[in-house]
């Protein structure tokens, strides 16, 4: 067997020495992709770290992580055996569940769930189009509430209540005001679950931290805290829908997914009462951080590059006209406005390494063994700035997605690597696509974004399963010809 020869030939992966007990975990810095990339320019492009107690496989570059996730999907399936990854949703996540036969039943149920709700035939798409509209008109309505009241002020806040409320629309059929202090409690903590779960966080890998008082021990117990307070609110949730259950209406995505599993004609065997709320708290939490940390990123952008943002409005305008919204079928028209949408999740990469994953079995890679059981972090934003892939990299250019005519490249589109890809990618991808498109179709036919003189607008960002953006401040202004409509 591999691993047997490879204990023969005495080879390890190449990688930066491990100092004892630590190992490399000192060297990781704030912005962990970074150092995996710099990292991969001298080991190569499969390398290894040991993170405390962990041995690390990091996988860099288009071709090996395609290789990797599609060619070898199955053998990197996994997720590690983490403490905290048994802790999300009442242990019986599929996001962080172990990979078998009845994960495979699991995610088909989540993934059908959303389709159902979303993009399964244009009456659904159209109900799911409402939802974001509204939430848009509702974001737009407290922005101007803002920028009447503090001038500047940090969007943080608006756009977390705005994410969230799409993914409750389609979960529970209801939506929370922005002013709801419950609601307001309880997504003021939910982007410090990035920070355990995130590749490069030593909560698993180094747990006798938490013998001593210091950052990890907090993040820990911030972690754990959420997660309960999270999965009771969804519990609730799903306790009310049992109650007031009817087989012949299914309202929303928890219905569908209480009628599968509850009530459904086909045995799903080892999918239990409570795998119902694990699904819709996985939902939940994986539609909203991800879709509020884009749309920090877009704002800022639009913020940076004024030239960009007025060219996006004219588009619009000339395309859609001033009488009416944006809508999902107006995506075909707007290519500029889906290039600078992709331009921003490659730049960005604001989902810089995916959820850790791990080796099913032994695996050979780039004539590499990997054993069973490695912790394996995928780094997409390697692919995103790929030098053999992407001229000048570094640049924001969302033109590089346009053909001569001005069409949408599709070989290039399909390059970009933000919802990862093979067995694990993200199910929530085109309900995430319409819905970002959407939201800054609206913004930008409605409103004017502009800069506080005041911050410098880099790019500095935090890092955690999401990046976010660093502070920065904007002021909205009603476009002309909308001011009556929100004033
Ligand atoms: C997993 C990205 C929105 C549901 C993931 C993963 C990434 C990702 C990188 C990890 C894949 C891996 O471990 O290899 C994104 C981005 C989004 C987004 C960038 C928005 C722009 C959504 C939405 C939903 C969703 C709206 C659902 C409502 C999920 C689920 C998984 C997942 C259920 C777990 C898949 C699995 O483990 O098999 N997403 N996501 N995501 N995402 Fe998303």
């Amino acid at each position: 067997c591999l691993w047997v020869r490879n204990l023969r030939q005495n080879r390890r992966l190449p990688g930066p020495f491990a100092w004892p007990v630590v190992g490399n975990a000192m060297q990781l810095g704030s912005l962990p992709h970074l150092t995996f990339s710099r990292l991969a320019k001298k080991y190569g492009n499969v390398f290894q770290l040991r993170l405390g107690s962990s041995e690390v496989v990091v996988l860099n570059g288009d071709a090996i992580i395609r290789q990797a996730l599609i060619r070898y999907g199955a053998e990197f399936a996994g997720r590690p055996n983490f403490t905290s990854f048994q802790l999300v949703s009442g242990g019986k996540s599929m996001v962080f569940g172990s990979y078998n036969t009845v994960w495979k039943k699991h995610r088909r149920i989540a993934l059908s769930s959303i389709r159902t709700f979303s993009t399964a035939n244009s009456q659904t798409k159209k109900r799911f189009e409402a939802h974001v509209m509204e939430e848009a008109l509702e974001l737009i309505q407290t922005f101007i509430h803002q920028t009447r009241k503090h001038g500047y002020f940090e969007p943080t806040h608006e756009l977390t209540v705005a994410a969230a409320n799409v993914i409750c629309a389609l979960c529970f059929g209801k939506r929370y005001c922005h002013e709801d202090m419950e609601f307001k409690a309880l997504l003021g903590k939910v982007n410090r679950f990035g920070e355990t779960v995130s590749a490069g966080s030593l909560v698993d890998t180094m747990p006798w931290l938490q013998a001593f008082p210091n950052p990890i021990r907090r993040i820990y117990k911030d972690f754990k805290d959420l997660n309960r307070e999270f999965f009771e609110f969804v519990k609730d949730k799903i306790i009310q829908h049992r109650q007031t259950f009817n087989p012949e209406v299914t309202r929303d995505m928890s219905d569908a997914i209480i009628s599968v599993i509850e009530h459904g004609t086909r045995v799903e065997d080892g999918l239990t009462k409570e795998h119902v709320e694990g699904t819709v708290n996985d939902l939940l939490g994986a539609g909203q951080d991800t879709i509020s940390a884009s749309l920090h990123w877009i704002l800022l952008l639009l913020i940076k590059y004024p030239h960009i943002q007025v060219k996006l409005q004219r588009l619009i305008d000339a395309e859609v006209g001033r009488d009416r919204l944006p809508t999902f079928e107006d995506k075909s028209k707007l290519a500029y406005l889906e290039a600078f949408i992709f331009e921003t999740m490659r730049f960005t990469s604001f989902v810089p390494v995916t959820i850790p994953h791990c080796t099913t079995c032994d695996v050979m890679i780039d004539g590499l063994h990997i054993p069973k059981d490695t912790v394996v972090f995928i780094n997409q934003w390697s692919v995103n700035h790929d030098e053999s892939k992407w001229k000048n990299p570094e640049v924001f250019d969302p033109s590089r997605f346009l053909d001569d005519k001005g069409a949408i490249d599709r070989d290039l589109t399909n390059s970009v690597m933000i919802f990862s890809i093979g067995k694990r990618r993200c199910i929530g991808d085109q309900i995430a696509k319409l819905q970002v498109f959407l939201f800054t179709a609206i913004l930008l036919h409605q409103c004017t974004f502009e800069a506080n003189p005041a911050d410098k607008l880099t790019l500095d960002c935090t890092y955690s399963l999401t990046l976010r953006p660093l502070h920065f401040t904007i002021c909205v202004k009603p476009r002309e010809d909308c001011k009556d409509k929100v004033s």
